[in-house]
This record gives structure tokens, C-alpha cells and sequence, in this order.
């Protein structure tokens, strides 16, 4: 079974199976590389890594719209709650659970989490999926950290690494992660979406791809790729 994975810029992902739409980080309000509006997105589970603006983004208005369920940690969740959203599912670091389509586990990230209102937004999180036999790992808003090894131990087939720089690990802490994690392919995300975090990700793709065996795929938002 192929999973497709479309990029719209930043850390933000659709993962389609055969039933089931899984959208990650819906930063598309003020996002500058997306070629699509919230309102032309259709999800049946939305996650959310941590509570800054260019991750939670449109969530309350896509869940609205299409009742998805909102997958996230704990004192997100209770945001949710208060913003009027109740199909909800909490989780917490180093916990996952079996949904229909799949099983997620939340994983350690180094970063913040504060919500656009000042609350409080618990500790932010990674993504490791679990479906249809294919394990991917969304590390989101992170700096580099050596339990990326024990990650990689599960054996990873996708790896999406934040490689922008100033916000999270830039390109060689994002190729240092490659050698930890050791996945078959990588996407590069969370670059370009603003001055500060200009890369060129086609470069880092050859110091990748020279000194690891993970395969590189850099993609334009609104592109797929299916794995
Ligand atoms: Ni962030
Ligand atoms: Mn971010």
C-alpha cells in the first residue's frame, strides 16, 4: 500500500491512505508558500506539534469545517476544548495509539509551545507514524538532540527534519540528524517560509546524499511524493 505525502510549505503535510486524510501542522493562513487556502483542505485528523502560530495555524477553523478529529498533546488539547473544538484526542510524549488508520506516537522535540493567546501549550512534539507498514518520522520544530538515534532504531523510511536554521536545526545539525536517525529517504522542511530561515535545500541534498545512504527528496509545496 503507497501512502501519498503533500507538502504546503513549512512543516505542513497531508498523508493520504486509501481512507483516510491525516493533515499535519495546517499552517496555511499567512503561509506564504502555500498554494491552497484552509478552506480548500479536506482532513479527517489533523495533528498538531506544538502551539506556535506556523504549526497550530488553522486548526480551529478546519476542524470546524470538516470535524476532524485533532490529534495533540494534553494542554493543547484543553485549548482546543475551551476554543469550542471537543473531537479531540490527547496524547503525551513517548505515548502512541492505534487509530484506524494507524498508530502515532508523540516523540521528544526541543523547542517551545506557547499558544497565539499567551496559554500555555504544554511541551512540544515529534511525530512517529506507524502506517500500513510504513514507519514515518516527522521530527517538527526541533533542535538536534542524540535520542534521534533511538528513533532511527525503529527504522525509519521517511524522515521529514526541519532544516531552516535559527528556529530549529539548521543544515548541518539537519545532516548530523540524517546520520543519527539512518532513514532510506528524507524530506527537508520548514525553510524558505521567511527571510531567516533561507536555505538551499538542493545543496543540502548533496552533502545528504555524498555521506549517507538516505535518498533526499526536495519538493515544491503542493507536490506529492508516495511512499
Ligand atoms: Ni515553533
Ligand atoms: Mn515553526
Amino acid at each position: 500500500m503507497t501512502l501519498k505525502l503533500t507538502w504546503y510549505g513549512h512543516a505542513c503535510f497531508l498523508i493520504e491512505t486509501n481512507q483516510t486524510k491525516l493533515l499535519i501542522d495546517p499552517f496555511f493562513s499567512g503561509n506564504p508558500l502555500s498554494p491552497v487556502t484552509a478552506d480548500q483542505i479536506e482532513a479527517d485528523y489533523i495533528l498538531v506539534s506544538h502551539g506556535h502560530g506556523d504549526h497550530l495555524g488553522d486548526t480551529v477553523a478546519i476542524a470546524q469545517k470538516t470535524g476532524a478529529t485533532v490529534i495533540s498533546n494534553f494542554e493543547i488539547h484543553n485549548w482546543l476544548i475551551d476554543k469550542g473544538i471537543d473531537n479531540v484526542h490527547p496524547q503525551h510524549i513517548g505515548g502512541g495509539f492505534d487509530y484506524p488508520w494507524g498508530r502515532v506516537k508523540l516523540t521528544i522535540a526541543h523547542h517551545g509551545s506557547g499558544l497565539p493567546d499567551g496559554s500555555y501549550g504544554g511541551n512540544p512534539c515529534g511525530f512517529l507514524f506507524y502506517i500500513e507498514g510504513k514507519k514515518l518520522y516527522h521530527a517538527c520544530d526541533t533542535g538536534l538532540f542524540y535520542d534521534m538515534k533511538l528513533i532511527g532504531e525503529e527504522g525509519i523510511d521517511l524522515a521529514i527534519l526541519p532544516i531552516g536554521d535559527n528556529f530549529t536545526m539548521g543544515p548541518d545539525d539537519a545532516l548530523r540528524a540524517v546520520k543519527l536517525i539512518e532513514p532510506a529517504q528524507v524530506i527537508p522542511v520548514h525553510y524558505n517560509t521567511f527571510d531567516v530561515i533561507r536555505q538551499d535545500p538542493n545543496a543540502w541534498a548533496v552533502r545528504v546524499e555524498k555521506e549517507t545512504a538516505a535518498k533526499v527528496n526536495v519538493i515544491q509545496p503542493g507536490d506529492f511524493i508516495k511512499v
